[in-house]
């Protein structure tokens, strides 16, 4: 990704702005001369030389300079491209004080990880989930003693409700008195997509961006809050309306901290899996019907506990699939520049649903509710087979999630797509399955006699089957 701005002499008009190295656009005396340089560091100096003429040896940076001179005065275009580095690691065992992951798991090798293994004391601030620090507190304290870490545990009570600016300022507050270095010592926490996000703001807000590394403890934040970039907290009435685009440094995955979770947190997660399986991948979605029932009663456990060198079972291949897919697409779109995402398919309506019947739906029973509904949209553009939309709400049943509730009402998924039309850029965007794991996107809007005819269908059809509302 690139990140480009412009730094102005006199009387920038937005048409100047962002317009590089392209032929010039203005008219009469906003004639405008331009040329494009590149950056050289010599003897420890940069220094920018035309990107025509190589005048002498050195680094070479990837950012450029474009200088744009007209009659009113002078711009500067910076185009600086920004890397992101991030890792997600699948493993066992992530408490267990023989497996260094959780503590240096993030570096890149062996010789790095020497030198950070010689500053001492070597320093942690966890960040936990108040309910997972009652399950789990004892074991990562225990860890950090083991490997001898000086280690602060913060216990925060990181739900919906707090999920705000306030529990970001405890967080810094706590990490500036515990005086961490930032180069060498990142931030972690421990959770479910709450914590991940809120603690991820704290990080990329403290000294601009610390290093923080997420270890999710929920299915959802496992399959999705923990493997892209995105941080934040709720504002002014919004979900997350307030956030940062920086990934972690690290992310641990360890199942094993499923098994304390209450079922229906389980559906709640798989219901994001269901969507990369129903968007891209026509083996997970065939994996999630024939399993699902058992994944969820397995709480995604593997048999014997997964150890060995046995083949991939059912739920080690799921969640590997889920991530893998979910990484295609995030990370050539880290900062959501493409408005054209699959991973949206079953977000279209759900933020105002979820936010509509509140505490009724969690996110994940939200978004099936949304895939449900645009399953049958996709039945009635001829995407999908009558058979094909069967399999699917069958699939969903199988995993204990809602596929109809009484608050997606027509009205409410009118109002939902009109949002999304005019916050896509005028385009509804709308990804739609065109069989089962492929899908496309379409921009075209849906006429309302066919959006009162879907919904009389999806109400008619399936709203006998409950909204499969357990707790
Ligand atoms: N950043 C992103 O890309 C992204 C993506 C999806 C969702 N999110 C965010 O994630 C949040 C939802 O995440 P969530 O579903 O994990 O909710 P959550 O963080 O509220 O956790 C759900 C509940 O499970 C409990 N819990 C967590 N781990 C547990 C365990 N191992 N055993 C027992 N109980 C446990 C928590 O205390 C909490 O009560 C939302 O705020 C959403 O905005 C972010
Ligand atoms: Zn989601």
């Amino acid at each position: 990704m690139s990140y480009c701005y412009t730094v102005s002499g006199v009387s920038l008009r937005p048409d100047t702005v962002g317009a590089g190295h392209s032929a010039a656009r203005h008219s009469g005396s906003m004639l405008s001369n331009k040329c494009g340089f590149n950056l050289v560091q010599v003897g420890g100096t940069w220094v920018r030389q035309a990107e025509e003429k190589q005048q002498v040896e050195g680094r070479l940076s990837e950012a450029k300079i474009f200088e744009n001179k007209c009659d009113h005065g002078v711009s500067w275009t910076v185009v600086s491209p920004i890397v992101f580095t991030y890792r997600v690691t699948q493993c066992k065992n992530l408490l267990d004080p023989s497996n260094g992951t959780l503590l240096w798991g993030h570096l890149e090798d062996e010789a790095l990880e020497s030198t950070i293994r010689s500053v001492r004391p070597v320093k942690r601030f966890v960040v936990i989930d108040q309910t997972v620090n009652r399950l789990y507190g004892a074991r990562v304290a225990k860890y950090f003693q083991d490997r001898g870490v000086v280690c602060k545990i913060l216990p925060l009570p990181t739900t919906e409700e707090n999920k705000s600016l306030e529990l970001v300022t405890k967080i810094l507050e706590e990490v500036h008195a515990f005086d961490l270095d930032r180069r060498s010592e990142p931030i972690i926490a421990v959770g479910g997509g709450v914590c991940l996000d809120v603690v991820g703001l704290a990080a990329s807000l403290y000294r601009r961006r610390t290093p923080y590394i997420r270890v999710p403890t929920t299915v959802l934040a496992y399959v999705d809050a923990s493997v892209g970039a995105k941080t934040g907290v709720n504002f002014a009435g919004g979900k997350n309306k307030l956030g940062s685009y920086v990934p972690p440094v690290a992310t641990f995955l360890d199942r094993a901290f499923f098994q304390t979770l209450p079922p229906r947190q389980v559906s709640n997660g798989m219901a994001e899996m269901l969507k990369m399986a129903l968007m891209k991948h026509r083996g997970l979605f065939e994996l999630l019907e024939a399993d699902g029932s058992e994944l969820l009663r397995s709480k995604m456990q593997s048999p014997g506990g997964g150890g060995g060198a046995e083949r991939e079972d059912g739920a080690a291949a799921s969640t590997r699939i889920a991530i893998e897919t979910m990484l295609e697409e995030l990370a050539p779109n880290l900062w959501e520049d493409d408005l054209d995402r699959l991973v949206d398919f079953g977000h279209l309506i759900s933020p105002k649903l979820e936010m509509a019947v509140l505490p009724a739906l969690l996110h994940g029973e939200a978004v099936n509710v949304d895939m449900s509904f645009m399953v049958y949209v996709a039945h009635q553009r001829g995407l999908l087979t009558a058979q094909e939309k069967q399999r699917v709400v069958r699939c969903m049943l199988g995993l204990a999630l809602p596929v109809w509730h009484p608050g997606c009402t027509l009205d409410l998924v009118r109002a939902a797509l009109e949002e999304r039309r005019s916050h896509s850029a005028g385009s509804l965007r709308m990804p739609l399955p065109t069989g089962l794991g492929c899908a496309e996107i379409f921009h075209d809007a849906l006429e309302d006699n066919v959006l009162c005819q879907v919904h009389q269908n999806w109400t008619d059809e399936l709203n006998q089957l409950g909204t499969n509302q357990r707790v």
